[in-house]
């Protein structure tokens, strides 16, 4: 199982981003958390970020949308040149069709769930997919504590992925560092998002290969 480490970027200086992706050039992509204080009661940024956040870094763009009526915003982030990006289930109307418009926009689809949304009632959207994000805490802010609740479900997705074949990829993201990401990786994911972990520490790329060399033991075993 490959491992990919995916900052984001949410507590780091926002006035200075293209600055404080390139601390990080071990990771995999950066993590990009848009916020629209309606689906989360919390706001960041939106498209015209992203786009000067494109110019500015070739590293991938994973862009997770906590936005409101995102079947109408999210094809918007494929063309500004995201390889990754993310709806949430619960803010899609017709996910089908907008994971259909991502893949032909050239993106990767992905698809987040809340922590006590069941992943059972998707698992025919799986092969319109190329990830599933499956959040640790209740999305809006960084620096929250990681929910173990979730982690049955982890197991049931990857144990879902597995049956199907293929390589989707399985994110987690919230609460993320060195204490949980063992437990993440031993319940089959593959793709771990970082925030305060990494942009608290006096040299986030130094914690990027850390938590890459304890993921990697994981899925080695
Ligand atoms: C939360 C965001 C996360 C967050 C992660 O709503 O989606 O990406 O920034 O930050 P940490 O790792 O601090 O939980
Ligand atoms: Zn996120």
């Amino acid at each position: 199982m490959g491992i990919r480490i995916t900052p984001s970027i949410l507590n780091a200086n926002l006035a200075a981003l293209n600055d404080e992706i390139a601390r990080i050039p071990s990771a995999d992509a950066v993590h990009l958390d848009v916020m629209d204080n309606r689906f989360v009661p919390n706001l960041t940024f939106g498209l015209p970020v992203v786009q000067s956040v494109r110019a500015g870094t070739d590293k991938m763009l994973d862009v997770h949308l906590m936005i409101a009526g995102v079947d109408r915003w999210a094809p918007g982030y494929a063309e500004a040149g995201a390889e990754s990006v993310t709806f949430h289930i619960e803010a899609s109307d017709a996910p089908v069709k907008l994971a259909r418009e991502l893949r032909a926009l050239g993106a990767r689809a992905s698809m987040a769930l809340r922590p006590a949304t069941p992943i059972e009632p998707y698992a025919d959207l799986l092969d319109e997919l190329d990830m599933v994000l499956l959040m640790t805490v209740e999305p809006g802010f960084g620096g929250q504590s990681f929910l173990d609740v979730v982690l049955p479900k982890l197991r049931r997705t990857r144990a879902l992925l597995d049956a199907r074949g293929g390589d989707i990829w399985l994110q987690v993201d919230g609460g993320i560092s060195a204490d949980t990401i063992e437990r993440c990786v031993e319940a089959g994911a593959d793709t771990l998002v970082a925030g305060s972990a990494v942009y608290s520490s006096a040299d986030p790329d130094a914690m990027v290969r850390a938590l890459r060399v304890s993921a990697e033991a994981v899925a080695a075993t």
